[in-house]
């Protein structure tokens, strides 16, 4: 890693330097919503969403993470419950009202992505799936009036097809899915599927996903377990993200420490978990067209402790 970073200095202190420029001028923010989405519960949203939302972090791009789902899972893998109490800040319900731009406060991580959090089991945001789907405009709203202080901003969704998940799809610009291989993959996908394009028609436009993972698959080596694989891939098609994430023990450690999989590279099965996540996030960002191919291959050839050293410097 040291040797391969070395050799290639002069082209990576570039993009180095075009990632802390980017960072300092407030005035060139991308905007983008993307949202994580899956009507099934347990497939992967939640971490799907953290790790991402931190792979486009470490890009070097300006994130802010929303919970939208009342179990505030995602927020907790930022932020331990007393945080949510001690320090003033807008929950991801104010999203839902008019207005949130004039008293903007999300909650800053030390990462540098900034959090719209849910508490545990907020019924209160549960209790947004019962309004009218009018409110799906005041959120569209809302995300506009901030969208100029972010790069992306990544939504987090309930497992239900309600005014919540709505208002997140139809206001993404970029919409992925994690989905599980099991016995209802078909009908999983089937689901997914038609459920964004239900939400295309609600506000007339052709509202498809950017990208499905495959995640949590199980590769023992038997026919069986990979001619479900193939046949899930192929009825995916061209939105398939190539490279599936298996289901590995990394993950709910990473979770524990409040880190995205990658930081763990210690045990066999960590370092595994860390090249097959970034190799499947690098896959889920090229699908964004304003996301530059260098910055991915940045990410995926420098170590984080590189990085950091080289954006430091070149920051000042
Ligand atoms: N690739 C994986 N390997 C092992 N466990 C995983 C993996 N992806 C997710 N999990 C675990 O599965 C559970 C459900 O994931 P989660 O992201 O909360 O799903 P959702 O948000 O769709 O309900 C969590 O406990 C999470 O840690
Ligand atoms: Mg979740």
């Amino acid at each position: 890693m040291t040797t391969q970073s070395k050799k290639n200095t002069p082209e990576l202190t570039k993009i180095a330097k075009a990632i802390a420029a980017a960072l300092s001028s407030p005035e060139s923010r991308l905007g983008k919503v993307i949202a994580i989405t899956n009507q099934k519960g347990g497939v992967g949203k939640t971490s799907t969403s953290f790790n991402f939302a931190h792979y486009l972090n470490e890009l070097g791009y300006r994130v802010l993470a929303v919970d939208l789902d009342g179990q505030g899972n995602f927020t907790e893998l930022f932020f331990n419950q007393d945080v949510l109490t001690h320090f003033v800040h807008t929950p991801a319900l104010a999203l839902f009202s008019p207005g949130i731009v004039d008293n903007f406060q999300p909650l800053a991580h030390p990462s540098g992505i900034d959090v719209l959090a849910t508490p545990r089991n907020s019924h209160e945001l549960n209790a947004i799936d019962s309004l009218p789907i009018s409110v799906a405009e005041v959120f569209f709203n809302n995300l506009s009036a901030i969208a100029e202080q972010y790069d992306f901003i990544l939504c987090d969704t309930p497992p239900a097809p309600g005014v919540r998940t709505t208002a997140a799809c139809a206001s993404a610009d970029y919409i992925y899915a994690p989905v599980l291989v099991d016995t209802f993959a078909e009908s999983a996908l089937e689901g997914v599927v038609s459920s964004i394009a239900n939400i295309g028609q609600i506000i007339d436009a052709d509202l498809e996903l950017t990208g499905i993972l495959i995640n949590q698959i199980v590769l023992d080596g038997t026919k069986d377990s990979q001619q479900q694989y193939d046949n899930l891939a192929e009825k995916i098609g061209s939105a398939l993200i190539p490279t599936p994430i298996r289901q590995s023990k990394p993950f709910a450690r990473a979770q524990r420490q409040g880190v995205p999989v990658w930081h763990l590279r210690t045990s066999g099965a960590e370092r595994q978990a860390s090249l097959e996540t970034r190799k499947a996030y690098g896959e889920m960002a090229i699908r964004i067209p304003e996301i530059s191919k260098d910055r991915v291959k940045y990410f995926t050839h420098v170590s984080r402790r590189v990085r950091a050293k080289i954006a430091d410097e070149a920051r000042g």
